[in-house]
């Protein structure tokens, strides 16, 4: 955290890929914050940099420019191993693409985080299995994520994202497989996760149904946030 409460806080960050002619500038000045205790949403036409601002915050990506200060730390100021650490302490991720791991059941792929940390290995497969039921998926833990359904192997990737009890959670749309009723079960875990005094939830999204468990809400075009709304209020 940094001195005002904020899980995160970007200044002018600023993203380049390539160079010359094939330069694409996909971050032109972000500044945001998201609340510890609070749930942020990103959303934004395809293309205006929500994944892209999701993997500076996270630290996959170098930012070009900017200040960026996560959880109290300076992404761009840790060296490789002290990220990777602070990563895999700190943050859980559900990606855009879900990146399961094929060879892993379901119950194992959600014990990874606990398996890096050097847990015991049935012990991490049981809190997988625990979380995966809460997510309604118990008769489908032993499956391999290419014997899943799609919003199944989303809520499979939410439950690894979550069982490391993660300070920060960020989440390339997590709902954009699920029906209602299941992405109204899985944002009712993610609030629960996220309105801690110490906890954060980030999250992408094109999802209107989801809009009403935001604390606030960044919307993204080109590169930029052209409007943020504060608890369903317009704000600045
Ligand atoms: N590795 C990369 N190299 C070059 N350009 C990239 C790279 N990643 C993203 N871009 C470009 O940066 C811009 C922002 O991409 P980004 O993936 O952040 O968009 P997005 O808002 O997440 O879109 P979507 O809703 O389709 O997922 C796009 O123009 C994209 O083509
Ligand atoms: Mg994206």
């Amino acid at each position: 955290m940094d001195e005002n409460g904020n899980a995160v806080l970007c200044r002018d960050v600023m993203k380049v890929f390539g160079r010359g002619d094939a330069q694409v500038q996909a971050l032109r000045g972000i500044d945001m914050e998201a609340g510890l205790g609070e749930m942020t949403m990103l959303v934004g036409p395809s293309g205006s940099g929500k994944t892209t601002l999701l993997s500076v915050i996270t630290g996959l990506l170098d930012a070009t420019a900017g200040d960026l200060v996560v959880l109290g730390e300076r992404p761009g100021r840790l060296s490789p191993e002290e990220r990777i650490l602070f990563r895999r302490k700190n943050l859980g991720f559900v990606f855009q693409q879900y990146n399961l791991i094929p060879a892993l059941t379901a119950a194992e792929n959600v014990a990874v985080p606990l398996l890096a940390d050097g847990r015991k290995r049935q012990q991490a497969v049981a809190v997988g299995k625990a979380i995966l039921d809460a997510l309604g998926m118990s008769h489908r833990v032993h499956a391999l994520p290419n014997e899943l359904s799609g919003g199944e192997q989303q809520r499979v990737a939410l439950a690894r994202a979550l069982i490391h009890d993660p300070r920060l959670i960020v989440c390339d749309e997590p709902t954009s497989a699920l029906d209602a009723r299941t992405g109204h079960a899985v944002m009712e875990l993610l609030r629960a996760a996220a309105v801690r005094p110490d906890r954060a939830v980030i999250i992408v999204t094109h999802d209107a149904r989801i809009f009403p468990f935001a604390d606030r809400i960044a919307h993204m075009d080109d590169g930029r946030i052209v409007n943020l709304e504060v608890n369903g209020k317009k704000g600045d």
